[in-house]
């Protein structure tokens, strides 16, 4: 099709709208919740979390989501980060919430985080799998994304996928899709399991400990007095392709390249913990 000159204006001005709905800003996205000025918004792009002796903190979104595509980079407590923990996860509120989370375990210099995550339904997870990262995760910002719909939930370092966890409701199994969830993210203490399982501590001549957050992307259906309205990227031209995306051949690959390599604990393969027989979405191909 071809653009007449007075056609290109309006279609301008399309596309900055449709950025607009997408480029992040922490000054309108979040609001720090607790750590009494320990949390920072540094400017419309970046904001920081930091622990001390005293006290964590952590930030929540304001908007409630049901579904969507989530990016954001995070670059982690760099050095000795023994016995902390950065958790960013979506989750719902009340005794029957809905989680999706990831949660890196901080190390001793040079030693390796653990990413760890779960999913939970209607109150129940223990559904955990944990990973070891290809990089080092506090020498630069990466992108976690959790990739939401009706039909799966994604997780992803860098574009590649780590986990995936499908709807299992056929099998009995519920699955996060009625109520909405909040972005939050902490960074606190929990030297008693964190590291080593407890054996390392946090050594806090090395305080403050601090995580930094930039490029908030999220292509979400966001829920605003029982209502939700659903966007679409810019670059995808503000379709809705992930409201039913899932993995493509080359992902399962990666999926599979990483599973095999770097996930060093799986609920579905630890027989000792379900003597009388693994959950049934462990089943799902
Ligand atoms: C920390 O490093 C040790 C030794 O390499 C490793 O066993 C452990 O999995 C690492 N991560 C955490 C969070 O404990």
């Amino acid at each position: 099709m071809a653009f007449s000159s007075t056609s290109t204006l309006p279609i301008f001005i399309l596309v900055i709208i449709f950025l607009g709905t997408t480029t992040a800003n922490f000054y309108n996205e979040f609001d720090i919740t607790w750590g009494d000025g320990r949390g920072k918004v540094l400017n419309a792009d970046q904001l920081t979390l930091s622990l001390d002796q005293s006290s964590g903190s952590g930030f929540e979104s304001r908007n409630e989501y049901l579904f969507g595509q989530i990016d954001m980079q995070l670059k982690l407590v760099p050095g000795n980060s023994a016995g902390t923990v950065t958790a960013y996860y979506l989750s719902s509120k009340g005794s029957n919430w809905d989680e999706i989370d990831f949660e890196f375990l901080g190390n001793l210099s040079g030693d390796p985080y653990i990413l760890h995550t779960n999913v939970f339904s209607q109150g129940k997870g223990n559904r955990e799998q944990q990973f070891y990262l290809w990089f080092d995760p506090t020498s630069d910002f990466h992108t976690y994304s959790i990739l939401w719909n009706p039909q799966r939930i994604i997780f992803s370092v860098d574009g590649t996928p780590i986990r995936e966890f499908k709807n299992a409701e056929s099998m009995g199994v519920p699955f996060p899709k009625n109520q909405p969830m909040r972005i939050h993210s902490s960074l606190w203490n929990a030297d008693d399991w964190a590291t080593r399982g407890g054996l390392v501590k946090t050594d806090w001549s090395k305080a403050p400990f601090t995580a930094s957050y930039r490029n908030f992307k999220a292509d979400a259906c966001v829920v605003a007095s029982g209502k939700s309205s659903c966007g679409g990227s810019a670059s995808s031209g503000g379709n809705q392709a992930w409201l039913s995306e899932e993995l493509d051949n080359t992902k399962q690959e990666r999926l599979r390249w990483v599973q095999n390599n770097y996930m060093i604990y799986n609920y579905c393969a630890d027989s000792k913990r379900f003597p009388q027989g693994f959950p049934p979405q462990c089943k799902m191909a």
